[in-house]
């Protein structure tokens, strides 16, 4: 039978995987952080010592991914790495990995995988465009960079990393640049996608919109 599926694309610190995941709660649904998956990935090969432009090892490195997901904690054999994927170093591993065209294909079927019943909400940059192009309802949020830039320095001043302004927007933009101008799954909003502006809205506000819409295609 058919499962539903809510992609919400976007960039760096948009809000949304704070979204995703209330709305995920509100419906009783599965939430998949896309972005998590090239964290891990990114973690494991400065763990293990691959180097990041060597595509095929990569690639390979993802077949043996051993990773967990549990009660909102990422595990990455057996470590728990929630905090530590978190890291700004691994972000931008991340973002530098997931340009390769081999280390996205290696992640398709884990991420198809995360579509269980009752339905998924999925969060990432290619959910709407590449990975569910079949999804009930696309959403496409984002923020100023300004506002982005200070989410990002709350949340890692709340999970006691250091942090400074000026550096994460900075950060924030290279990585933005890099996402959009990829070769392979490019940021952008896919065909049909909502796009959602949260700069001025509480997340509250975001949550609500997004189940309004979810609403309307039922
Ligand atoms: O969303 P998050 O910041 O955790 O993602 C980390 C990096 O992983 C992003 O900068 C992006 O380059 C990459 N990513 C991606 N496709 C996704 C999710 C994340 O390319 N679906």
């Amino acid at each position: 039978s058919h499962i539903p599926v809510i992609t919400i694309d976007g960039p760096t610190a948009s809000g949304k995987g704070t979204v995703a995941q209330l709305v995920a709660t509100e419906l009783g649904f599965h939430y998949l952080d896309s972005g998590a998956l090239y964290r891990l990935t990114a973690l494991s090969a400065l763990y293990r010592g691959i180097a990041l432009d060597d595509e095929q090892a990569l690639a390979k490195s993802v077949e043996s991914l051993n990773c967990g997901f549990k009660d909102g904690d990422i595990f990455l054999d057996r470590e728990n790495v929630t905090m530590s994927i978190r890291a700004e170093e691994v972000g931008n591993t991340a973002s530098k990995i997931a340009a390769l065209p081999a280390v996205r294909k290696a992640l398709v079927d884990l991420q198809l995988r995360f579509r269980e019943a009752p339905g998924l909400i999925a969060d990432g940059r290619d959910m709407g465009t590449v990975i569910f192009p079949d999804a009930e309802l696309k959403v496409f949020l984002t923020a100023s960079a300004e506002a982005r830039a200070e989410r990002r320095y709350k949340q890692l001043i709340d999970k006691g990393f250091s942090a400074n302004m000026q550096d994460l927007l900075k950060d924030l933009n290279e990585r933005d640049a890099r996402d959009a101008n990829r070769a392979v799954a490019p940021l952008k909003p896919a065909e049909g996608a909502y796009l959602l502006d949260t700069s001025d809205l509480t997340v509250n506000q975001a949550v609500e919109k997004v189940l309004g819409w979810y609403a309307v295609t039922k």
